[in-house]
């Protein structure tokens, strides 16, 4: 090439960074590495060992262990053992530690940001300018979590010993994106790295060691997915975190109900990355760069589906291909290089299959003129056009770098284009106009929005899903509270027991008209028969005759979620001072009838019925009271740009009510759940139906619009299955036997809707609690900058 061809073509030559150090460290652990548990390096119980690979060049890079059940046992005692003391460790001793972890891979980032390179493939310039700084970012952040925990988590306490399993697309920040926060707030961590990419988590493990992390703290244990589901299974273990795919997430979701774990999962994607015609152009090009050709689209949240308006679709496209015409992709080390390799040849294969599928169904497929590395394991960056909404394509997690597009015309079009995935991960909107920006994310189902940006990330932030994205944060002040438990876990809804005054109407037995009515059901703010035709008594404690509900079935509970589904848009849209408006006068309309009330519970329960109802206005207060005061926050993420966290309501919720405190129950969990915006279905306690029946009335004669708000008496176990099973459910919060937890918990897997369970009897969860557990935080990124 002459040097006026040179000037011309101005071609990159190769940049590459320097393998030696990453190797050396190799080396030096003879490429073989134990498993690290109690402190301590430890030959596996199995004998058994496995290779990681560079998936650049094919080559093998060392061999790690492969911890077994026994391993696996080991490491989850050394972790109760630690926890004692860790668990009573002061939050500033704590947050030393996370620093000097910060501290550590600062120091040593130049061989995080290689190894990590080697092991996964992915482009130097992003462990080195994004994975490993994010990953200190995250041990500063939680390090002052730590230290503010006494004072701003005061009244909880850490979970215990958590198990962590994550996969091998960012490996070293899902590690960080796990500990932190479990060390943070006092747990101790067994974590299993991917098999893929084993080798930062390794050297991590040594910076624990040489900080003086006490031993047993912090153990990794390197293995595959049987490695996993044994950490899953272990009784020894109180919280399961896990990030992979939606796949082995609901496998989780089944091994783990029912046994009282907690449980976060973090799962897949089909984000849409929505531009309309007014944006800027070039800049959105940029951003379909970062979206979906970032880490070869081996990201959950990767804006894989492009929506673009009719308008501008042609020259989208146009800029879109010039651009990856001039993407390189090539050896990861090469500093100039924007796509790597794919994590491995069985991956590279999936990609192909899709591409293919994608042809055979009809798609446009275009990729640039230049041929990828024939060595090693890449794939082109790649686009589909005249895509099909309902095609493979445009449904399944590719999970490399192929984006399809799709066209819409309208906003309302866009949203709903947005919205049609079993997915709700991320979404990217572009757009000048930041009042369209900002109701087109409003209404995107998914946990984090970007405007005029993507994929950005940081420990200020929450990041998880809605639907079958999983469920729980990470990151932000969101992300703590899958960390801890409240130190009393129960009390009654305004932290004291219902008082004994007031209204007290304790009629005996005998005065009480005779039984002439049997209860129906309340669907879409009708009363309505029973599907079944039967109804069911309803006795006192004392084994007396009080009333008969109607016995609801599976086409019952199907009624009232198409109800409620109805009326859901309309009510998560109405403000937050009408809703508090609804519920105040709900409670003046019981109140209007606080005797007819005290006397029914009385006679259900044989306690005060007085007390109770005066409770149970009291909670449909509070719950009015928090409508337009459950705050959102704002995330000072590092950035010229603010971070909206929202409490969002999680939509059609199943809610099975506790056998105590029938009505105050129904009050402080469903008028709380009401008031955040969602739709409900509600099981009265099959003990205690009839103040639930009788609300009808109180509903009927408030504001609370038709089908918000729905009631279906029957056996609870039945009812609690059909709700769980139900794929248009969000949510299901099921107090009672303990088998039933596992019942629904297991069939909650089927879209991997939300699930609380809580005791039969009891005193009531706390406000904060409940609050928490009838929303889901929706981050919104809104960067400026004129
Ligand atoms: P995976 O979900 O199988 O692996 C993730 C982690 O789970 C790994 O550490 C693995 O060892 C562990 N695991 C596997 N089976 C398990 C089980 N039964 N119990 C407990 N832990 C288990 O993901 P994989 O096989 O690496 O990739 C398959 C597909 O999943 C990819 O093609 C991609 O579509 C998707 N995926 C999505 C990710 C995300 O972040 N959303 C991350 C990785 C993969
Ligand atoms: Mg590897």
């Amino acid at each position: 090439m002459t040097l006026t061809e040179i000037m011309q073509t101005l071609p990159y030559g190769p940049a590459p960074e320097a393998a030696k150090p990453a190797l050396d460290w190799i080396k030096a652990h003879k490429a073989r590495f134990q498993l690290f548990i109690a402190g301590r390096w430890r030959a596996p119980a199995s004998r058994e060992w496995f290779a990681t690979i560079n998936p650049a060049n094919g080559q093998k890079l060392a061999e790690v262990a492969l911890a077994d059940a026994t391993d696996v046992d080991k490491a989850v005692k050394a972790a109760r053992k630690a926890f004692t003391d860790w668990s009573q460790t002061k939050g500033h001793v704590r947050a030393r530690y996370l620093y000097a972890i910060a501290r550590q891979i600062q120091k040593h980032a130049r061989l995080f940001t290689v190894l990590e390179t080697l092991d996964n493939g992915k482009p130097i310039r992003e462990t080195r300018d994004i994975d490993i700084p994010l990953v200190a970012r995250h041990f500063y952040y939680h390090a002052g979590w730590a230290q503010l925990m006494e004072s701003e988590l005061a009244g909880y306490a850490p979970l215990g010993v958590v198990g962590q399993i994550i996969p091998w697309n960012f490996p070293l920040l899902m590690l960080a994106w796990k500990v932190a926060p479990a060390l943070a707030m006092g747990n101790t961590v067994v974590l299993k790295p991917a098999e893929y990419t084993p080798l930062t988590a390794l050297l991590f493990a040594e910076i624990c060691q040489n900080i003086g992390l006490p031993p047993g703290v912090v153990n990794i244990i390197t293995g595959d997915g049987k490695t996993g589901a044994a950490l899953v299974e272990h009784p020894g273990v109180d919280k399961i975190a896990f990030t992979g795919s939606t796949e082995v997430g609901r496998i989780i979701r089944k091994a783990t109900a029912g046994s009282g774990k907690k449980l976060s999962l973090e799962l897949g994607g089909k984000s849409p990355f929505v531009v309309f015609e007014d944006a800027d152009l070039d800049s959105a090009v940029e951003g379909v760069v970062d979206a979906i050709w970032f880490n070869q689209g081996q990201v959950c949240c990767a804006g894989s589906r492009l929506l673009v308006q009719e308008g501008i679709a042609e020259k989208m496209y146009a800029k879109l291909r010039a651009r990856m015409e001039k993407l390189r992709v090539g050896d990861p080390l090469d500093k100039a290089v924007d796509l790597g390799a794919i994590i491995a040849p069985a991956q590279l294969e999936k990609i192909q299959q899709l591409v293919q599928k994608g042809v055979e169904e009809g798609a446009k497929l275009w990729q640039p003129s230049w041929a990828v590395p024939a060595e090693g394991c890449f794939y082109p960056p790649t686009l589909f056009t005249e895509v099909a909404p309902a095609s493979t394509i445009a449904q399944e997690e590719i999970f490399g770098p192929v984006l399809a597009a799709l066209t819409f015309r309208t906003p309302e079009e866009a949203v709903r284009l947005a919205n049609n995935t079993r997915y709700g991960l991320a979404a990217s909107i572009w757009s000048e106009d930041i009042n369209l920006a900002l109701d087109v994310a409003t209404q995107i189902k998914a946990g984090t929005v970007w405007i005029n940006s993507t994929n950005l990330f940081d420990a200020a932030s929450g990041f998880g899903g809605y639907r079958e994205s999983g469920f729980g944060r990470e990151g932000g002040r969101e992300g703590l509270w899958e960390y801890v438990k409240k130190i009393e876990v129960h009390r009654t809804a305004q932290g004291q027991k219902p008082r004994a005054r007031g209204l007290t109407a304790r009629a005996s037995a005998e005065s009480l008209p005779p039984i002439d009515r049997t209860a129906k059901l309340f669907i879409g703010g009708k009363q309505v028969r029973p599907d079944s035709g039967y109804s069911k008594a309803v006795y006192t404690p004392d084994g007396r005759l009080v009333g008969e509900v109607g016995l609801g079935n599976r086409k019952d509970i199907c009624n009232a979620v198409e109800a409620a589904r109805g009326a859901f848009e309309g009510w998560r849209k109405t403000t937050a001072h009408n809703k508090a408006q609804v519920l105040y006068f709900l409670a003046e309309n019981l109140s209007q009838r606080a005797e007819e009330f005290a006397r029914r519970l009385s006679e259900q329960t044989g306690q005060d019925g007085g007390a109770e109802v005066e409770a149970a206005l009291e909670a449909l207060f509070t719950a009015a009271a928090w409508a337009d005061k459950y705050e959102g926050l704002v995330h000072p993420t590092p950035l010229r740009n603010v971070t909206l966290a929202i409490p969002e309501p999680i939509g059609v919720m199943g809610i099975l009510c506790p056998d105590d405190q029938p009505l105050l129950a129904l009050a402080h969990l469903a008028g709380t759940a009401l008031v955040m915006g969602n739709t409900l279905v509600v099981v009265p306690s099959p003990l205690a139906p009839l103040s639930a029946t009788d609300f009808y009335q109180v509903l009927e004669t408030s504001d609370v619009p038709a089908g918000t708000f729905n009631i279906v008496t029957g056996e609870r176990e039945e009812l609690a299955l059909t709700l769980a099973e139900h794929d248009d459910v969000d949510a299901v919060w099921y107090a009672g036997p303990r088998a039933g937890w596992a019942l629904v918990e297991r069939a909650s897997a089927g879209n991997m809707k939300r699930t609380w369970t809580l005791p039969p009897s009891g005193p009531l969860p706390d406000t904060q609690e409940v609050l928490r557990q009838a929303t889901q935080v929706k981050n919104i990124w809104v960067p400026y900058g004129a």
